[in-house]
């Protein structure tokens, strides 16, 4: 019964230099569990506010504690068993081009310590649980839209993080696929994974409803609760 919020934001400020500010006076706190949506114009600081949880940006004024740890006071050696607790799904996928789908997520799972048996035995089944299992041995320019952002979310879940930071997982997919995609992340919602996931696609957030918190120009200006 702890009263502890899972993530906190606290009077975050994210100044990029003298003229460029990310965030300001960011007061946000999210429970172990919830599906949060962040929404908001492009350039509104949305990736910035989820680039924090990962430690990709520091804030310059404020606190961010994740688990009660406070990511400003971490240092470098923290990092990556901070970034093995979280499922990170960039905007840009960030997929290794001349990797098949299997090998993406093989390289992937090698890069944090896994053992190649551990990795024959699992790559499959993690392919399969984004529904892309059939395409293992595919390029990612082989790939649909979809299909590798289904690539993207699948290497996001070798650790099975407990958080999963999704940056416009549906971004240029039609809306058929971007449900699938949804899908997929409410799922592992279901089996009490956090979720935060940036998007522009207001057609998603009324199919799937949830917490939405908005931004404009990094600034808070709405946070509501799903049926609200
Ligand atoms: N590394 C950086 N250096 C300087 N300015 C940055 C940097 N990253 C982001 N910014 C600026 O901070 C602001 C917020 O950017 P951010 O990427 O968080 O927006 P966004 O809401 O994710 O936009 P989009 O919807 O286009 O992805 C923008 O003005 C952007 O230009
Ligand atoms: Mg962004």
């Amino acid at each position: 019964m702890t009263q502890r919020p899972y993530i906190e934001y606290s009077n975050v400020e994210v100044a990029f230099n003298r003229l460029v500010s990310g965030l300001k006076g960011v007061n946000l706190r999210i429970n172990r569990g919830e599906f949060v949506y962040v929404v908001g114009q492009t350039g509104s600081g949305k990736s910035t506010l989820l680039k924090l949880l990962s430690h990709q940006v520091v804030a310059t004024g404020g606190a961010v504690t994740f688990d009660g740890q406070n990511l400003g006071a971490l240092s470098i050696g923290d990092i990556p068993a901070l970034r093995r607790r979280m499922g990170i799904v960039p905007q840009d996928f960030g997929l290794l081009p001349r990797k098949s789908a299997w090998e993406n997520i093989a390289y992937a799972m090698r890069a944090i310590g896994k053992s190649r048996g551990e990795v024959r035995r699992s790559v499959g089944k993690i392919l399969e649980s984004v529904s892309i299992g059939h395409r293992a041995d595919a390029f990612p320019e082989q790939l649909s839209g979809g299909e590798q952002q289904r690539l993207a979310i699948a290497r996001a879940l070798i650790n099975s993080p407990e958080l999963i930071v999704a940056d416009e997982p549906t971004g240029n997919l039609d809306p058929e696929t971007s449900i699938g995609v949804i899908q997929v992340l409410a799922d592992l919602n279901q089996k009490g994974v956090t979720i935060l996931v940036a998007t522009h696609d207001a057609a998603i957030v009324s199919m799937f409803p949830a917490r939405v918190v908005r931004l404009e120009n990094g600034r808070i200006v709405e946070d509501s609760a799903p049926n609200a």
